[in-house]
């Protein structure tokens, strides 16, 4: 199987020769205290407190609940397609290995994989001698993260309103999930990146580059599953700016040529919180 890039993959591109997962999932408790049950969904949709949104007379927008129903349902064969597909990625590997020096040397906290999925990427930067965790909007990839890497820490969270401290952690990656927040969410989402990180902190960011909504309609064909929500290009200049606005300082923009299962250049911007 040859394995694409995740925005890519992100964009409804079912595998040829996806392979289901065999292994179960684990039963356990998710980083603000809901239940995740044994294949990973979750026993109900929490604020940042972890209060149950419906006790508190709130409901989440639309997007979000999409996205993660999507992903719960594609989790077990996304996790297997993309397995494999970091080693293709050389220039995504150099950002992730400088993300890696710079939180390191600056040293102001651990670091959060943000949109972690099955945690590949989480893994990674722990292999590279990185303090880190990983959040994910979906139950079960946190689910399958945790069976894959039980040694690092997953928590089931959204981008959205972080479950995590001002100014607590060093770093943060989003790894092709800023792709699932609608564009007029994005001040709001690095706004929220903003707190969290001390000074000193580092944002790797990494995205398909465009300006369009990708899905072809209401419902599109993922890994053998029919789903519905939606995911986004992203100018990486617009991006850029908007993470000035919320404070940030660029640090490094790298733009990867669209490898061989690719359609679009892979835009990837690192920032500073001064
Ligand atoms: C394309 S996948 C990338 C997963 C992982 N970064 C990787 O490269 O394997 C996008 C991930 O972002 C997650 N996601 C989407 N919206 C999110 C949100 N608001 N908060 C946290 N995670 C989110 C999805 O559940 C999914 O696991």
């Amino acid at each position: 199987m040859s394995a694409k890039n995740s925005s890519e993959l992100a964009l409804g591109k079912s595998p040829s020769r996806a392979k289901k997962s065999s292994a179960g999932m684990n039963t356990g408790r998710c980083g603000r205290g809901i239940d995740v049950t044994e294949d990973g969904s979750a026993r109900g949709r929490v604020c940042r407190k972890g209060k149950p949104l419906a006790c508190r007379g709130m409901t989440e927008p639309s997007y979000l609940t999409a996205t993660r129903d999507a992903y719960d349902t594609v989790a077990a064969d996304y996790t297997d397609y993309v397995r494999d597909e970091l080693a293709l990625r050389p220039l995504g590997r150099a950002m992730l290995a400088a993300f890696v020096e710079v939180v390191r040397a600056a040293d102001v906290g651990p670091a959060a994989d943000i949109g972690c999925g099955p945690g590949r990427v989480t893994a990674h930067l722990d292999a590279l001698g990185l303090d880190t965790f990983g959040v994910d909007l979906s139950p079960r990839m946190i689910a399958i993260a945790r069976r894959e890497y039980p040694e690092l820490r997953f928590e089931v969270g959204s981008m959205t309103a972080l479950d995590q401290r001002d100014r607590s952690l060093g770093g943060i990656v989003a790894w092709y999930s800023i792709i699932h927040v609608p564009p007029e969410v994005h001040p709001a989402v690095f706004a929220e990146f903003f707190r969290v990180l001390a000074s000193g902190g580092h944002l790797l960011v990494a995205f398909q580059v465009g300006d369009e909504r990708r899905n072809p309609g209401p419902l599109w064909q993922r890994f053998g599953h029919t789903v519905s929500y939606d995911a986004y290009r992203l100018p990486p200049a617009r991006i850029a700016d908007l993470l000035r606005q919320a404070g940030f300082v660029m640090v490094g923009e790298l733009l990867a040529e669209p490898g061989p299962d690719e359609k679009t250049q892979q835009g990837h911007l690192l920032v500073r919180k001064p």
